[in-house]
């Protein structure tokens, strides 16, 4: 890749422990259980642009993200931002200086505001946990300005979560992600709790601010529609793996792998151009117990023999990775 890399992460895996209380197991004889919840994922998300992962419910993202802020420790794998890897502790004065860097937003504005604060003290949490502003003054002035950023007035410091609507209380979480002066954002869902006539001006205030702070995102959702007009880049995940990793125009013209296609055929015709929705087939297998091989197989129209043995490898192609048999076999035309 000829850009830097801001985030680089390779072979990111999470298992979570799932297995029942110890003396249950004795009575029952059952080993200990785990649920992999990310298998394997390997991406880079270049300065500047938004990096979107989708998949239907419980594929992984959200786990992804809280690795790559730093909230859950991987199981195996690396993440490294500015070529800093994060589980180097011999680099812990350098990596407390890039946290404030790497902000999250998250799907449920209400539930990560604190109702007991009023917005300018929300506001400006991250300035006096960072250090940034010399005083008092300077801070609220600060605030003040976050505020009119994201369209709310500054006298709404003054007021309390529950005094605002959800659209609104996205832009003080906004706000409050970009007062560390981040240069990474982590939005998982960020909309995916407001009305549709409110997604649209949330997701146009992002891509303004991106341009005007020059930020980069990582961009989660389970909406193809959403991640089309925010994204540079999109990696689609099933089951905790990436089965495919394309820019956003090749991967709405041309989707390869066969799960892809399958989102693909579910978001509505907007362009009237008259292709048929279909609706996604089949139920997410349950995570503790995958299927064998590709884990997409039991839901796949393409599936063979091979597909049920034997893990697909990611294959490189024009900046694109695809990882499926049907694929590297040229079974799919
Ligand atoms: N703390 C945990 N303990 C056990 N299992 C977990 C934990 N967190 C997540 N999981 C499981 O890991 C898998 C991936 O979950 P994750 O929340 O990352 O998915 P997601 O793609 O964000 O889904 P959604 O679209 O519903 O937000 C799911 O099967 C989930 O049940
Ligand atoms: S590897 Fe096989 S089962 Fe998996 S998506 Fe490709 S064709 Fe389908
Ligand atoms: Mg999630």
């Amino acid at each position: 890749m000829s850009k830097t890399a801001l985030v680089s992460v390779k072979n990111l895996t999470r298992l979570f422990d799932v297995s029942k209380p110890l003396l249950n197991r004795i009575i029952e004889r059952e080993s200990r259980k785990f649920l992999r919840a990310v298998d394997d994922v390997s991406f880079d998300i270049v300065e500047g642009e938004t990096f979107a992962l989708v998949g239907e419910s419980g594929s992984g993202k959200s786990t992804v993200a809280k690795m790559v802020v730093g909230l859950l420790p991987p199981t195996k794998g690396s993440i490294r931002i500015y070529d800093l890897d994060l589980a180097d502790k011999s680099q812990h004065r350098k990596l407390q200086e890039m946290r404030s860097q790497i902000q999250m937003i998250f799907q449920d504005p209400f539930a990560s505001l604190n109702p007991r604060w009023r917005v300018d003290k929300i506001i400006a949490e991250p300035i006096r946990a960072f250090n940034l502003e010399a005083d008092d003054n300077a801070t609220d002035k600060r605030v003040g300005e976050l505020l009119t950023v994201v369209g709310l007035d500054p006298s709404d410091g003054r007021k309390f979560p529950h005094e605002f609507s959800g659209g609104q209380r996205q832009r003080i979480c906004i706000a409050r992600a970009l007062a560390s002066k981040p240069k990474f954002i982590v939005c998982d869902e960020p909309t995916s709790a407001l009305d549709v006539s409110v997604q649209a001006q949330i997701l146009n205030l992002m891509r303004d601010l991106q341009d005007e702070f020059n930020l980069t995102f990582l961009f989660i959702s389970h909406d193809l529609s959403v991640v089309r007009h925010m994204a540079t880049r999109i990696g689609v995940m099933y089951l905790g793996r990436l089965v495919e990793i394309s820019d956003s125009k090749n991967l709405f013209k041309a989707p390869k792998h066969p799960y892809t296609k399958m989102l693909l055929d579910a978001v509505p015709d907007l362009e009237m151009s008259g292709r048929e929705r279909k609706p996604v087939e089949g139920e997410i297998p349950n995570p503790i117990t995958p299927p064998s091989g590709c884990t997409f197989h039991p839901r796949c129209p393409f599936v063979n023999e091979r597909c049920r043995k034997e893990i697909p490898a990611t294959i490189e192609a024009n900046d694109s990775i695809v990882a499926c048999h049907a694929v590297e076999e040229g079974r799919l035309g």
